[in-house]
């Protein structure tokens, strides 16, 4: 894609508005030429940063003239939005997770690579300057060879009611960031996990069969061990850290806090908060995302592609199966079976 690209952003909420301001302040390759959201109220307030605005995101991606889509909307909208573009040959930006299933996410990255189509998912951590030095770290060999990982990753209030949280619940909706985090900084792929997994505060996952606290254990490849906590409150705001241990030494990823101080008097020492949520902490990662989709959009490789987006769901299936059957669960086990399922909704199609 040559110029600036005319892109369409599908659901403008929380993270789409976001993503639409940004577009606007810092990305001057891409031209938010539509918002499409059933929403008339999401519509209003991405009225600022598009062009234009539409109810129906399938009109959107039959207008020939729009040559990018960036899939903000509810999670369950991803699967059959992705098809739909890639089946019109856009170009490809979609939010985590990829899709509601692991067949689902598979099915749309097969897509992808068959049509030869962009396909970035939002991993935004990837881009936060200082996972990044961590995984530089890693990568030139600092640690030596990294034998464990712990992340941590709280928010600091379960999402609105008004936010689906998906059919896989937590495991797909939170820790799959966590999941791709994991992979990213170890560079090896996780082989077995073991997930336990609790609702103690938020009222919604308790009805909805969702839960509000896990902590899984991931197996890599290589013998190297980790530990991902997802919590869906931190009362000291967004809480997330990770460590990686390895045999020349080790690194820790810290909260930032909100101001550059610290105070210190006979009841002991002070530091602000942490920022509040992921806009405020991320700020900078979303920036830079959105600036490795427009170098994508113009030629380069893409830095998170479609494999990333359903390896890190393969994990959240596996977690969640994990959990529900009080057993370790093998991560090809549920590629296969997911694999299996891909073949036959085809030839029940055939
Ligand atoms: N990468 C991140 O850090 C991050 C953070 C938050 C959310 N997300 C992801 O972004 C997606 C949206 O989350 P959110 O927090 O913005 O939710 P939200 O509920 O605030 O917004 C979702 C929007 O999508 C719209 N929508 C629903 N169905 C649609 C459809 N078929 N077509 C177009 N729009 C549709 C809704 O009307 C709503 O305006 C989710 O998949 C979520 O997992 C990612």
């Amino acid at each position: 894609v040559t110029g600036r690209v005319r892109t369409a952003l599908l659901g403008a909420g929380r993270i789409g508005l976001m993503h639409a301001g940004i577009i606007a302040d810092s990305v001057s390759e891409i031209e938010l030429a539509c918002v499409a959201d059933p929403d008339p109220r999401a519509r209003e307030m991405a009225r600022p940063w598009a062009k234009k605005t539409s109810g129906s995101w399938e009109s959107v991606i039959a207008d020939r003239s729009i040559q990018a889509v960036m899939i903000c909307s509810a999670t369950p909208a991803h699967e059959p939005q992705v098809l739909a573009a890639i089946e019109a040959g856009k170009q490809i930006f979609c939010e985590k997770p990829l899709a509601g299933t692991l067949a689902g996410a598979l099915r749309c990255a097969n897509a992808a690579a068959r049509a030869g189509v962009i396909l970035q998912v939002g991993f935004n951590r990837r881009y936060d300057p200082s996972f990044a030095a961590l995984a530089q770290a890693i990568k030139q060999g600092t640690l030596g060879t990294p034998l464990s990982i712990r992340i941590i990753s709280r928010d600091p209030e379960p999402p609105p009611h008004s936010y689906p949280r998906g059919p896989g619940g937590i495991y797909f909706d939170s820790s799959c960031h966590d999941f791709d985090m994991a992979r990213y900084l170890m560079r090896e792929e996780v082989t077995a996990v073991a997930s336990f997994g609790s609702a103690l505060f938020d009222a919604r996952a308790r009805v909805e069969g969702d839960l509000d606290i896990v902590t899984v254990a991931l197996q890599f490849s290589s013998g190297a061990v980790g530990s991902v906590e997802t919590c869906r409150t931190s009362a000291a705001g967004y809480d997330q850290r990770a460590e990686v241990h390895g045999t020349k030494g080790a690194m820790r990823v810290e909260n930032p806090s909100t101001l550059a101080i610290e105070s210190w008097n006979a009841a002991g020492r002070q530091r602000p908060v942490n920022p509040w949520f992921f806009t405020e902490r991320y700020a900078e990662a979303y920036r830079d995302q959105l600036r490795s989709f427009a170098r994508a959009l113009s030629g380069a490789p893409p830095e998170v592609t479609a494999d990333d987006g359903w390896a890190a769901i393969a994990l959240a299936e596996a977690a969640a199966q994990a959990q529900a059957e009080e057993r370790v669960v093998e991560v090809a086990e549920v590629i296969r079976a997911a694999q299996a399922c891909l073949k036959e909704t085809r030839s029940n199609e055939e």
